[in-house]
């Protein structure tokens, strides 16, 4: 075992997560070794905003898309520039600030006219150029119409200091079929095509934030070697060549994550064996979890052999009888006190989660470095200071 896993095995006595970035920069070298070299990475901080420090050098560009995640950023020292501030609902006061701000040069999406107008708004008020990229639909509430979009390059001329950069696009997450890239990837440039054609407009660049996919259970099948082969010979054919950013969160982050529970009751109730972690579901968010059903990838520290033909339902402290984190599980010959370590635990796991019921404590997370330094970046985090009511007469 790892020093620094029985160092932390020593201190921690609740449940814990543990990001390697060693194994989040191998990642990211896997993804550009088979990705065309004229692709960007743009980390979407949502994914896991605490290792997002430890990637600042590794990929062009973060997506932020709350004050809280912009605040963490600025915080960690990634620069303004390298920052692009998305997200549906943009706080206006918020966007104020940054545009205010003469530090900041980071670039805007525009999701609608609305969040489109604030910004001509604030160019002007400011006297600042601002950057901004629109977000075009994918037939959902996310981003605008291709007819605004039009409507915005043909007007560009009344607000000199809106710097339109290209587009941008989300189209949800977790796609594994080629001719869906296919499909949107060719309307794309289609659009971009159009743009520079009919509206004189040549787009710099093109974000596409698809979100790869990744398999986070046992018997899933997932070619990632064909899937990016396929995307990459998709890119290439593509008419556009300006920059080409996509926006990745758990297919970066994901791998580099470990979630570590301990086993703190076990009973055998009507039939069924029940292992019972101090943890649960609300730390330990996988993407198509589906109650339970699946089997992600987990191990029992110290512990190898599978052990008769018990199969362990295995059950958070949340009092709901829905928090069952994984159902049919062999494992080896449990006891109280075991640690489960859970992987592909590195995206969304901590903050995805109904982290505040029960007011339970938030999991501690370390970061491990290659340099083998270990690194605590969030102490056990009590959360009954935020449940607690606190009169104030108003
Ligand atoms: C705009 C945008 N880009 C990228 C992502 C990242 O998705 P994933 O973590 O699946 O890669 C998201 C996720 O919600 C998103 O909303």
């Amino acid at each position: 075992m790892d020093d620094r896993l029985s160092l932390l095995l020593e201190k921690q006595d609740t449940a814990f997560y543990v990001f390697d970035a060693a194994v989040l920069k191998q990642r990211i070298a896997y993804l550009r070794s088979k990705l065309p070299k004229r692709l960007e990475l743009c980390y979407a901080v949502k994914a896991n905003p605490f290792i997002s420090g430890e990637i600042s050098g590794c990929v062009e560009r973060f997506e932020i898309c709350s004050p809280g995640e912009a605040y963490i950023c600025r915080d960690i020292g990634i620069k303004p520039s390298e920052t692009v501030i998305s997200g549906i609902y943009k706080t206006p006061s918020f966007i104020e600030e940054l545009a205010a701000d003469k530090g900041f040069d980071g670039i805007f999406t525009a999701e609608s006219l609305t969040q489109y107008r604030q910004l001509c708004g604030l160019s002007e008020k400011y006297g600042r150029r601002i950057k901004v990229l629109p977000r075009l639909t994918n037939d959902s509430q996310f981003g605008m119409n291709a007819e605004d979009i039009k409507d915005i390059i043909d007007t560009l001329g009344e607000h000199p200091n809106i710097e339109i950069t290209g587009i941008q696009y989300f189209s949800g997450t977790q796609k594994t079929s080629l001719k869906r890239f296919r499909r949107e990837l060719e309307m794309l440039d289609r659009f971009i095509s159009e743009l520079k054609e009919e509206h004189g407009f040549e787009a710099a660049e093109l974000e596409y934030g698809t979100g790869f996919p990744v398999a986070y259970f046992r018997n899933e099948e997932l070619d990632e070697e064909a899937l990016l082969a396929g995307f990459s010979e998709l890119t290439d054919n593509m008419t556009f060549k300006g920059r080409f950013i996509i926006e990745l969160g758990r297919s970066i982050a994901a791998s580099c994550g470990k979630y570590y529970t301990h086993i703190v009751d076990i009973k055998h109730n009507k039939g069924m064996d029940y292992a019972l972690i101090d943890g649960g579901m609300h730390q330990l968010v996988y993407f198509g979890q589906q109650m339970a059903m699946k089997q992600p990838y987990v191990s029992v520290i110290g512990k190898q052999e599978i052990i008769g033909d018990r199969l362990w339902t295995v059950c958070g402290s949340l009092c709901s009888m829905n928090d069952i984190v994984v159902k049919q599980l062999p494992l080896p010959d449990i006891e109280i006190g075991d640690v489960l370590c859970f992987e592909n635990t590195g995206a969304y796991c901590m903050t995805e989660g109904i982290s505040l019921l029960l007011s339970r404590d938030l999991p501690a997370v370390y970061i491990t470095r290659e340099d083998g330094s270990l690194w605590r970046v969030r102490p056990t985090f009590e959360t009954k200071e935020l449940n607690e009511p606190k009169y104030e007469r108003m």
